[in-house]
């Protein structure tokens, strides 16, 4: 499975934000990670369609959409329609078997989310449908902080199980990621990295990109 790096723009120069899009795409991004949060599902507020809409105006890059909202299946459709490829939904704000066939109907890649202290078992019904998995490796709502204990497991655990069931469903891994930690992640058997402070919190994008991809 080809390894991808998803910038997350959380953490990238919203006054620039058009400038850093531009930048993380020419110094060799795969996607662009764009959080979604509602101020309820998460302790944090972020950005909506419209943004999402000015996005897929400036880059040719995949729209990731991570929803971290409640009632996601009211966004699904405004989403697809101001330009997300990959929408994800967590597995803590809805019945997963509905919304990842409703976003595979809209056209989009759809992913199963799951939160640090959520068992992997109640997502492992789910991973026959599912186009990708993302495992968060932070509590999500927050830019920078760091990995919580056992998760990296929990994406070791994941992979044996899709293993098992011969399933070739890709893991997103989304929290902490970095150049000086990202071999961890690839270890564990994260196939896509999320980054946001570890990368636009760096000078040099390409040779940050560069030192991620070359351990991975
Ligand atoms: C956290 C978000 C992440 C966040 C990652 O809720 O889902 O995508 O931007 O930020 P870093 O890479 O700084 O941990
Ligand atoms: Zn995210």
């Amino acid at each position: 499975m080809k390894k991808q790096i998803a910038p997350s723009i959380l953490s990238a120069d919203f006054s620039r934000l058009g400038e850093e899009i531009a930048a993380v795409e020419k110094a060799g991004a795969d996607l662009i990670h764009v959080d979604i949060m509602d101020g309820h599902f998460v302790p944090n507020l972020t950005m909506g369609p419209p943004l999402v809409k000015c996005l897929r105006k400036i880059t040719k890059l995949p729209l990731d959409c991570h929803l971290m909202i409640e009632n996601p299946g009211q966004f699904i459709g405004p989403f697809k329609d101001a330009g997300a490829d990959w929408i994800s939904v967590h597995v803590e704000a809805c019945d997963l078997a509905t919304l990842l066939t409703a976003i595979k109907k809209l056209g989009c890649k759809a992913g199963a989310v799951i939160n640090p202290p959520t068992p992997l078992e109640k997502l492992l019904p789910f991973c026959e449908l599912a186009d990708f998995i993302l495992v968060m490796t932070v509590n999500p709502g927050f830019g920078g902080q760091s990995v919580v204990d056992g998760t990296l497991e929990k994406i070791a655990a994941l992979k044996k199980y899709l293993a098992s069931k011969n399933l070739n469903v890709p893991i997103e891994v989304d929290g902490g990621v970095k150049a000086e930690n990202i071999a961890r992640f690839a270890k564990a058997g994260a196939d896509i990295f999320v980054s946001g402070s570890g990368l636009f919190h760096t000078q040099d994008y390409a040779k940050t990109l560069s030192q991620m991809k070359g351990a991975i």
